[in-house]
């Protein structure tokens, strides 16, 4: 085991986990993990345990996932039965706070050693539905026939995968429209709000992709893909099942993923794609873990490369509520900033906008 040390004050946490019971847990409808949090927020054993997660990482998601890992992995304990992945699911959370406890007592040395090393990677493919209309609107003004795209922290690389789902985009009880592959097992369903409409619904061709992470997630590595599945919060069957299908998917076609830093390793990769091609370098719900200083560093060599070929910077970042935002770059300078949307952080919806500012 490596040594840890803890990262938090168990104070400045007891505040991190009662907000996320009262506003995190609640908006993505997760009564388990709401009523574990507001337990671990009441105990100072648990706000200590959980303060050996690393500095960069969101504490309760990291504890979380740790305990669904040790008992998806086939821990025996009574906490078993709150799962619903891994139980029918209990009448009553009445005991869960005793039976959390003894469980983080019995396993403290593993549940410091996944967060003080592991990272949340959470791989959301329905995120992919909201990436695919900003994609849509590039394709589009471009002009090109071909998009390449680089996801900087792409996890397993399964929203790269993005032109082999299924997506649907519905508003009320109407369907709007179907992108992507109708035939695929990978089925996402997206929620239109606003009145304004998406772009329109061309086919969009990825000729290539390549994906950024400091731990990129091998599909074929049965404990990584463990670590994936145990960061899918427990009450979210349809996620799970996405994420699984998505993997198998991935599996019979896989995508380039490379490991390093976003900004070290970006410049290589945006040399090799064909000048003629629109490159758009995207990422979600990511930054939020990378430092300034990789964010400054990626801004330059979008700025610097833009002097040899047109390049689109797609993001959708922020939480409790997302941002889709397009900007683009050419001829050595950041040409156009367009937020184009608001969505929610897992893509369960998206309200178009489409503001441009000119820089
Ligand atoms: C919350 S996950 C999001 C994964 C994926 N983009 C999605 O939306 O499903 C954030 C990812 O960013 C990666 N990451 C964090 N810092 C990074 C950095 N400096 N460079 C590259 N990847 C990084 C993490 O390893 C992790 O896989």
């Amino acid at each position: 085991m490596q040594s840890s040390c803890p990262n938090f004050h168990p104070a400045q946490l007891k505040e991190v986990f009662s907000r996320f019971a009262t506003s995190e847990a609640i908006e993505l409808e997760s009564t388990l993990y709401s009523t574990l949090a507001l337990e671990v927020s009441k105990c100072r054993d648990l706000l200590e345990l959980a303060s050996f997660t690393q500095y960069s990482q969101p504490a309760p998601n990291m504890l979380f996932a740790a305990i669904q890992y040790l008992l998806l992995n086939g821990a025996r304990h009574a906490l078993k039965q709150f799962y619903p992945r891994l139980a029918t699911g209990p009448t009553s959370y009445s005991a869960v706070g005793d039976t959390l406890k003894n469980f983080c007592r019995e396993n403290r040395e593993a549940i410091v050693e996944l967060i003080s090393t592991r990272r949340t990677q959470t791989n959301v493919v329905q995120r992919s539905s909201c990436l695919l209309t900003g994609l849509s609107l590039v394709s589009h003004s471009s002009k090109c026939q071909d998009l390449c795209l680089v996801d900087l922290g792409a996890s397993a690389g399964l929203n790269l995968n993005l032109d082999l789902y299924s997506h649907c985009y519905y508003q009320g009880s109407s369907e709007l429209f179907k992108a992507g592959s109708p035939e695929s097992g990978v089925r996402l369903r997206t929620e239109v709000r606003g009145s304004k409409s998406l772009p329109p619904n061309q086919s969009v061709s990825i000729a290539g992709k390549v994906g950024i992470d400091l731990n990129p997630i091998d599909v074929y590595d049965s404990d990584s893909v463990l670590w994936l599945q145990s960061l899918v919060w427990p009450e979210h069957h349809e996620r799970y099942e996405q994420l699984n299908r998505a993997l198998e998917l991935a599996r019979t076609n896989p995508v380039n993923l490379i490991r390093g830093d976003a900004a070290e390793k970006l410049e290589d990769v945006v040399d090799e794609f064909p000048r003629d091609q629109a490159l758009v370098v995207c990422s979600t719900i990511a930054e939020y873990q990378f430092p300034q200083k990789t964010r400054d560093e990626i801004y330059g060599i979008l700025v610097s490369a833009s002097k040899h070929r047109a390049i689109w910077r797609l993001s959708m970042e922020g939480s409790p509520e997302s941002l889709l935002s397009l900007v683009r770059y050419e001829d050595g300078a950041q040409i156009q900033y367009t937020t184009l949307a608001k969505c929610s952080p897992h893509g369960l919806w998206i309200e178009w906008i489409n503001q441009a500012e000119r820089h």
